[in-house]
């Protein structure tokens, strides 16, 4: 049976997933209604990944004999002013995610919840890989600056990420 200290931490955790499916759709919206459908795409993607996320998280507290529970959630920004400002708040919402993951993980080291913890190694890996998949994205953006067809190119290559992400997923 899981403590409550883990299972109200883990519901925290579970909203800040929630939010962040929320936070990639709005962006995926602004992206296709700004010119960026390859973006758009990859982020639609992106927010399904969170929905999995949270779906991981709500099953593991119910496996475990808690309650998973959903809580308000703020609206997302919906306005951006470029591709790059997108970009550099999906890095910052990534490391934020990653603090709050390591948050998590000393909750379990203190109350000596070690299947808790063994199960946060997914969302530790998972975590790298994504702060080092937006961290190359944004390296891009940056790079090509105000050049249109540089930004073409990235947004025709984001378009080739989200599919063979859900090629792979549906392998
Ligand atoms: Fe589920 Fe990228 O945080």
């Amino acid at each position: 049976m899981i403590k409550k200290t883990v299972e109200s931490a883990i519901n925290e955790q579970i909203r800040r997933e929630e939010f962040s499916s929320r936070l990639y759709l709005s962006m995926a919206i602004w992206c296709q209604s700004n010119g960026f459908p390859g973006a758009a795409d990859f982020l639609y993607r992106q927010s399904d990944e969170e929905r999995m996320h949270q779906l991981k998280f709500v099953h593991y507290v119910n496996d475990r004999g808690g309650k998973a529970a959903l809580m308000a959630l703020d609206a997302p920004k919906s306005s951006f002013d470029s591709l790059l400002t997108v970009f550099e708040q999906v890095m910052e919402h990534e490391h934020y995610i990653t603090a709050s993951i390591n948050d998590l993980y000393e909750v379990t080291l203190n109350e000596k919840d070690y299947t808790t913890g063994n199960f946060l190694q997914w969302y530790i890996n998972e975590q790298i890989e994504e702060e080092s998949t937006m961290s190359t994205i944004l390296d891009k953006i940056n790079l090509v600056g105000d050049d249109k067809a540089g930004m073409f190119h990235i947004d025709k290559e984001l378009a080739a990420m989200a599919t063979a992400a859900i090629s792979n997923a549906a392998v």
